[in-house]
Parts: structure tokens; C-alpha cells; sequence
């Protein structure tokens, strides 16, 4: 016996008596069942370094290792556990061969991995799974459901996965796998009979028939895959959370000695204000097509941000996510499109032009701009006229532009020496309403002991468009605006005082910082920091007389993640 199925036994047993009441239809694969067929591993540092607990059977087949693919974090988390659980030592530059290999060898397809891209790009989202309600009800409680859906298994291994959680986490069986209370006896509506297993098993089954270890899709790419090549110029449109678009280049160069490994050069500016970065790094490509990088700025450690973005199999486009801090929550989504010498339009300075205004300046960040580059060369469409290029580099031009009094308020696609930009900006007379985005935020308490999450508010300007309608499908999106940013009670009880307590808000950027983590003597009760509160954006329109438009998002300040189940480094 291996030591793996020696402590897969154990838990086994455990698992038995902790059990003994629960009625399981599925149990963790017999030694005797026919064996899985699952994916040889020929590397000599695999081997080595994982062999001697994972013993490999005659068709190289390793066990455990060998009837699973995952992204390169779940690669890296489990490896991760081996080392912090199970006994496994490792040194760093060993790790990342071994998760190397994994993720090339017994990883994802891109259609597989894409669903869970969030996941790996650390984003905040309201994810709902719907192929299975147990699955995820079961499977949420402590982590994403990412975790879960960007893995591939045998049965047998999600079976032992399912066993894996109860021999580490004994509790998870009364909080969570099992049905509390007695099963329904009840038939259905139709007299058909219940299905009474536990929801855990019910979402293991689903789960083994959803997420195989076979599938057409890596079939189809482990034939196909190869290192990217990416060497070259790419252009950069971004998004920036609270400053807004960001337009620049990326240079990316290969490593000689290793072809899926890079360099980078990075710069960019944001499109408002004109703010220049420019940030160095390296990259790694896993399975053909995970990208996963680090950069920094000359400030050093503190700027790094992590990359994790998606290379189209076309080697034509990468798209994906850079963030950095304790939650990740500050970032930006990034697309990089390759370039040769052609000209480019990314975006525009501002997006909103306003109805008979004469020489409105207008930036336009490209690549390749042409030097000679006339006011003819530019097209806005039907009353926009060009009077004149103010200055041009070969990213950056700046044009004036007239607003023909007559022209019609909408969206413009943008023309430049045969390049475009559909709706690069649009004509407007008045701003009518603005809105705060996102709908509605979360930060938490930190600073003591744990991280402080952040959050990054945006105020947006809307004209009601033709049918004079807030929130209508006509409505004119204006872009990004300066709000001035203030909080108000979000009275829940008599004497809320939260407003107080919680933290700051930048009145310009509208950057939320929250208080410190633990107890507050000063606040009744010597409660936590934590409350909820409302954001207000003022904005004023810029109309005679002025006029001022508010609008107002709900805050919820709560307390840390004081268990965080998720790795949280990266996967390079
Ligand atoms: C010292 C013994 C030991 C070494 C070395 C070891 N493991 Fe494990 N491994 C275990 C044990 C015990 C389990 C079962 C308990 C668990 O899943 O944590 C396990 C389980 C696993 C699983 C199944 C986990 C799951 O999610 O179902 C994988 C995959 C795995 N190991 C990968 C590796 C890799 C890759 C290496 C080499 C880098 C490695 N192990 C090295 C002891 C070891
Ligand atoms: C009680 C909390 C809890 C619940 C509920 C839970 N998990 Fe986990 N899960 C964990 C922890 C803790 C880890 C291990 C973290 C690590 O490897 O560092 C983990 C790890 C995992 C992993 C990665 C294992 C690896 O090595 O690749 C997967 C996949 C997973 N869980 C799936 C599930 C599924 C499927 C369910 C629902 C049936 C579930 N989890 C429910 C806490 C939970």
C-alpha cells in the first residue's frame, strides 16, 4: 500500500465512524474496482519530487496526481497543501517545474478554463452557478464555486475529494454536506419517490458527470498546444477603476532559453488625465495559453501587480486582469491586441461632446499616429468638423473639434487615417442624471491584523436621450465624470452612528478606506469599525443656471475574511 491509500484508508475510517449514521449511496472508490484510465506523467522532477507518497503504477500513472486537471493555482494550491498537510518538502524553483509540467500536461483546455477566467483573475462578482442548486449550496460556504469548476476529476477522485474535505475539515458534514433535520418523507406532487441522498452526494454525482477527467476539449488542445509565440508590440486598452480608461503598449520579448517565458515593458497612459506608468515584468505562459505575470514600477515591490490574462489562440489578442492588495480588489482589466506598423485607434481623452461648442479638444490615444496627420484625416461624422491638430506624437493626438449646433445628440464612430473606433464619443446637449457605480460595495476592516479591502467608486453622467426617460434603452452614456464624493447615514437603527466609525472617503478620487479591524473603545459597546452607509456623488452639470445632480450607492463595511480559503499567491 502507497502511503496516499494508506492515509486515504485512514480518513476512510474516520470517516466511518464519523459517519456511521449518514446513508451513502457513493462511496470513495474500492481497491478492487476496475482502476481508472488516467494521464501518464513522464517527467523526471514530477517524479522525484512527488513520487515517493504518489507512487506511479506501470502505466506511469501516478496516483491521485495522475486523474486530475486543474488550472496552475488549483496546481499550485494543492501542492501548497502537500507541503503545509501532508509532509511534502519542496524548494520553490522544484514547485514551479512541477506545477509547470501539471498545468501543460494534465490542465485545461481554454473552453474549459474560460468559464472559471474570474476566478483566477480575482474578481468580485456575484457568481451563480444554475447547472445545480446542491452543488452549490454545498460548495460555496467556504470558497468559490470557481474552485470548484475549474477542476476536471475521474469520479473516484471527486469521490475522494468529498473525503479529502472530511478528513481535514471533520465539521464540514454538520455545517454543510449534510441535510439538517430529518429527510422528507413526503412523495412528490407526482407520487414520484424522493430522492433522499444527501445534498453532497447528490452534487458529487453531478459534478463527476459535468467536470470529467476526459473531455473533447482538452483531447482536442493537448494535440494542438504548443508555446505561444508573443514576442512583439502590443497595444494596451485598459480600465482603470476609478480613473477610467488607461491606453498604451506593451512590448513583450521571449526568453531565449525558454520559449513560453517573457519580458515586459509596459507603458500607458490613463485617458483623462494624461498620467503616464510604466512598469517592467515577466511572464509565464501555461497550458499554450495562461498568462501569468508580475510587473512593477520603479517604486518597486509595493507597485507589483499581478497579470493573469488569456492568450487567444490566435496569438492575436490577450485579455485578462492585472490587480494588486490584501483582496485584490484594485486592478485593471486589460486588452492587448498585437500591432506591426499599422495605425491604431484605442480611445479618446473625453467621450461626451457637447452640441455647439466650437474648438473642443479632443485627445486621441492610438499607435502609429501618422506624423502628417491633417484635420481631413480625421471623421467624427455629420456635424463634427476638425479645425485644427493641436499636437501629435505617434500615440497621442490632440484635434479641435466644432459641434455644429444642428448635429444630433448620439454616439460617433471615430476615423483616423483608416483606423476607427466605434462610438468613440458622443454629442450631448445637458447632462440629466448621474450614477454611481458599482451598485452597490463591500470593504472590510483591516489594517491590524488583517488587510484592509478597499472600495472604488465611479460617478457616470447620463442624458435621459430621445424619449426624455431615465433608465431607458435610449438613455446617452456620457462617460466617466469628477463627482465631489461625501457619505451619509445609512440609518438602520435610533442613533446609527456608523458614519463615524467606518472610514474614509476621498472627496475627489471617491477611493473608500476603511477604519482599523478589532474592537473601537471609543464606539459604544467597543464595537468593530463595521457598519453601512450611503456613497453620494454631487456632480454639477455645467448648465445655465448650474445645476447640480446627486446620486447615491449602498456601502456595506463588514470584517475581515478571518478564514480565507483561497491560495492567496499566484501561480507563477
Ligand atoms: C509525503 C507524502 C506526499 C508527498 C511527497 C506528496 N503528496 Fe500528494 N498527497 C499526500 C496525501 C497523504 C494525500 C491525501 C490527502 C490530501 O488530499 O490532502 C495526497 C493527495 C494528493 C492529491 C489529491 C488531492 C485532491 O484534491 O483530491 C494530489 C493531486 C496530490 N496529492 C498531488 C501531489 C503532488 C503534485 C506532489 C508533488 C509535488 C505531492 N502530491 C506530493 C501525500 C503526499
Ligand atoms: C468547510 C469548508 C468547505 C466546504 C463546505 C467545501 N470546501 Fe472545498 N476546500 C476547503 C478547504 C479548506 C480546501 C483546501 C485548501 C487548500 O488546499 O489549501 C478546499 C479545497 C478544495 C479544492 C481544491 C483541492 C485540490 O487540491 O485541488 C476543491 C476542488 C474543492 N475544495 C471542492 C469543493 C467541493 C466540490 C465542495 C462541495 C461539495 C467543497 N469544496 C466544499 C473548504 C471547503
Amino acid at each position: 500500500m502507497t502511503k496516499v491509500t494508506r492515509a486515504m484508508a485512514v480518513v476512510g475510517l474516520l470517516l466511518v465512524t464519523l459517519l456511521a449514521d449518514v446513508a451513502m449511496t457513493q462511496q470513495p472508490a474500492a481497491p478492487t474496482a476496475k482502476p481508472d484510465e488516467g494521464m501518464p506523467i513522464t517527467d523526471a522532477t514530477v517524479l522525484k519530487a512527488c513520487g515517493t507518497c504518489h507512487r506511479p503504477d506501470d502505466q506511469g500513472q501516478m496516483s491521485r496526481i495522475s486523474f486530475q486537471r486543474k488550472t496552475p493555482e488549483g496546481w499550485q494550491s494543492t501542492i501548497q497543501r502537500m507541503a503545509a498537510l501532508n509532509g511534502l518538502s519542496i524548494d520553490p524553483q522544484t514547485a514551479r517545474q512541477v506545477v509547470k509540467y501539471l498545468s501543460n500536461h494534465l490542465g485545461l483546455a481554454p473552453e474549459e478554463a474560460k468559464p472559471a477566467a474570474w476566478e483566477a483573475e480575482r474578481r468580485l462578482i456575484d457568481y451563480k452557478y444554475t447547472a445545480s442548486a446542491d452543488a452549490e449550496f454545498a460548495c460555496i460556504q467556504c470558497h468559490s464555486m470557481g474552485r470548484v469548476i475549474s477542476q476536471r476529476r475521474t469520479r473516484s477522485e471527486w469521490d475522494l475529494l468529498i473525503a479529502m474535505h472530511r478528513g481535514w475539515y471533520p465539521l464540514v458534514d454538520n455545517q454543510v454536506f449534510r441535510r439538517n433535520g430529518p429527510p422528507p418523507r413526503d412523495p412528490l406532487p407526482d407520487d414520484r419517490p424522493r430522492d433522499l441522498r444527501h445534498p453532497v452526494e447528490k452534487a458529487i454525482d453531478h459534478l463527476a458527470r459535468t467536470f470529467p477527467l476526459k473531455t473533447p476539449e482538452w483531447t482536442a488542445w493537448s494535440a494542438t498546444m504548443r508555446p505561444a509565440r508573443l514576442d512583439g508590440t502590443w497595444t494596451l486598452s485598459g480600465w482603470d477603476l476609478g480613473k477610467g480608461a488607461v491606453y498604451g503598449t506593451v512590448r513583450i520579448t521571449a526568453d531565449p532559453a525558454a520559449p513560453d517565458e517573457f519580458t515586459t515593458a509596459i507603458s500607458y497612459r490613463v485617458a483623462r488625465t494624461g498620467e503616464t506608468i510604466t512598469r517592467t515584468g515577466r511572464g509565464l505562459v501555461y497550458t499554450g495559453f495562461q498568462w501569468r505575470g508580475r510587473s512593477t514600477t520603479a517604486a518597486g515591490a509595493d507597485s507589483a501587480m499581478r497579470e493573469v490574462m488569456f492568450v487567444d489562440r490566435d496569438w492575436r489578442q490577450i485579455e485578462g486582469r492585472w490587480f494588486m492588495g490584501g483582496y485584490d480588489e484594485v486592478g485593471l482589466d486589460v486588452r492587448l491586441e498585437r500591432i506591426h506598423t499599422e495605425t491604431r485607434v484605442l480611445g479618446t481623452d473625453r467621450t461626451a461632446l457637447k452640441q455647439g461648442g466650437a474648438g473642443q479638444e479632443l485627445k486621441i490615444y492610438g499607435a502609429n499616429l501618422p506624423a502628417g496627420l491633417r484635420p481631413a484625416d480625421i471623421d467624427l461624422g455629420p456635424g463634427l468638423t476638425i479645425s485644427r491638430i493641436v499636437s501629435i506624437t505617434p500615440d497621442v493626438a490632440t484635434a479641435a473639434v466644432d459641434v455644429a449646433a444642428t448635429a444630433s445628440l448620439g454616439a460617433r464612430d471615430l476615423f483616423v487615417a483608416g483606423a476607427s473606433k466605434p462610438k468613440a464619443v458622443v454629442v450631448f446637449d445637458r447632462v440629466d442624471a448621474i450614477k454611481v457605480k458599482p451598485d452597490w460595495a463591500m470593504a472590510r476592516v483591516g489594517g491590524a491584523t488583517f488587510p484592509k479591502m478597499l472600495a472604488q467608486f465611479e460617478a457616470w453622467a447620463f442624458h435621459n436621450g430621445a424619449d426624455g426617460r431615465p433608465d431607458t434603452a435610449d438613455d446617452l452614456n456620457l462617460g466617466l465624470v469628477d463627482a465631489a464624493w461625501s457619505m451619509e447615514e445609512y440609518a438602520a437603527t435610533y442613533g446609527d452612528d456608523d458614519i463615524k466609525h467606518v472610514g474614509t472617503l476621498d472627496a475627489v478620487t471617491g477611493r473608500f478606506t476603511p477604519n482599523v479591524d478589532g474592537p473601537n473603545p471609543v464606539r459604544k459597546g467597543s464595537r468593530n469599525n463595521i457598519g453601512d452607509v450611503w456613497v453620494v456623488a454631487k456632480y454639477t452639470t455645467g448648465a445655465t443656471p448650474a445645476a447640480t445632480v446627486r446620486a447615491r450607492t449602498h456601502l456595506l463595511v463588514t470584517v475581515p475574511l478571518y478564514m480565507r480559503f483561497d491560495p492567496t499567491v499566484g501561480g507563477q
